[in-house]
């Protein structure tokens, strides 16, 4: 067990930022966090992580990690906190941006001698919870052997795919994957359910079967009792396919699952439907084919707790 002595600095307490910054402060590390909104941070105080008033506070740092919503959010928060002049030696950014911006912000955090590692994440706020959150991780490699513990004790582990950008690349391609999966999902639920089967009958023998996966598992609570308590915003989803599709068109991949998914769930923002989880596609499936769904009321497992 390596010894953690770094001083950390968390930015972001949203529903990620919030459950990893939590991880860290009970594991025991030195953390500083700061938040946009300060109340939705203070609980983390309980936890043994020292709330700041002031980003610039985090700019010493021996390793400063980034968990905020856009590119445009990111660059904000990383310019505020490096304004005094003063520097962090490592900046760790975990929030889903673009290539061509990860790499923006890589020269002008190397041209202030900043190391630099670009760690998306797979999971939601339970997942973290659950100790099952994965980081895709690329950069150099002695930055990435200082940063894995830390990395490690916010969930499984990380997988370490190479210099540049390449997590990015990584990330942006497994969340295509989720808003296509999650589309299908819903697509087949409805149409076992206007069959003729309870959704959560139908459910059970899918996550039983091998196409049974950890995400069928836990988005099974979704779509049987209609529980679309926010785990990712249809809007968050909609950035990360349009980022899959213009890495489509740089490498010249056709992505049709993609842009049939980003219509779809276009659709549904265009709707007002944004406030609830992404999940919510069921409901726009239900009525595209007819019916209205109400919530089963049975007791389903997440595979998770
Ligand atoms: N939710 C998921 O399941 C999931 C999974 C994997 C990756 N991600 C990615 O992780 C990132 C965070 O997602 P989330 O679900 O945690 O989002 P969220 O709950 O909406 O939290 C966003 C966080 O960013 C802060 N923020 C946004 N704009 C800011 C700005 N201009 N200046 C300062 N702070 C700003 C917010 O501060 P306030 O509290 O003040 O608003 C909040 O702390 C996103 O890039 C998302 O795509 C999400």
């Amino acid at each position: 067990m390596p010894t953690l002595t770094e001083k950390l600095g968390w930015i972001g307490a949203g529903r990620m930022g919030y459950a990893m910054a939590e991880r860290l402060a009970k594991g025991g590390c030195d953390i500083s966090v700061w938040n946009r909104t300060r109340d939705k941070a203070l609980p983390l105080e309980k936890s043994g992580a020292k709330v700041v008033n002031r980003l610039e506070e985090l700019s010493t740092k021996d390793i400063l990690f980034v968990m905020v919503s856009t590119l445009d959010d990111v660059k904000e928060v990383i310019g505020k906190a490096l304004a005094s002049g003063s520097k962090p030696k490592m900046i760790v950014e975990c929030s889903s941006i673009s290539l061509e911006g990860s790499a923006e912000l890589r020269k002008m955090l190397s041209e202030k001698n900043v190391q630099y590692l670009a760690a998306p994440v797979s999971g939601n706020a339970k997942v973290i919870k659950a100790g099952k959150l994965t980081f895709v991780v690329s950069g150099p490699k002695p930055a990435y052997e200082k940063a894995k513990p830390y990395l490690d004790m916010m969930g499984v582990g990380s997988s370490y795919v190479g210099e540049g950008e390449l997590a990015r690349i990584a990330k942006i391609c497994h969340n295509v994957m989720l808003g296509v999966v999650i589309q299908n999902l819903c697509e087949v639920t409805v149409l076992a359910q206007k069959a003729g089967m309870p959704r959560h009958a139908f459910l059970d023998f899918l996550n039983k079967s091998v196409m049974g996966s950890m995400f069928t598992r836990y988005k099974t609570p979704a779509l049987v009792n209609l529980d679309f308590h926010v785990t990712f915003t249809p809007k968050l989803l909609r950035k990360d396919l349009d980022l899959g599709l213009d890495a489509g068109r740089e490498f010249e991949v056709p992505m049709p699952l993609t842009s049939l998914t980003r219509d779809l769930l276009q659709q549904m923002i265009g709707r007002g439907m944004t406030e609830q989880d992404f999940s919510t596609l069921l409901l726009m499936q239900a009525k595209a084919s007819g019916i209205e769904l109400e919530p089963e009321n049975v007791p389903v497992g997440d595979g998770l707790s």
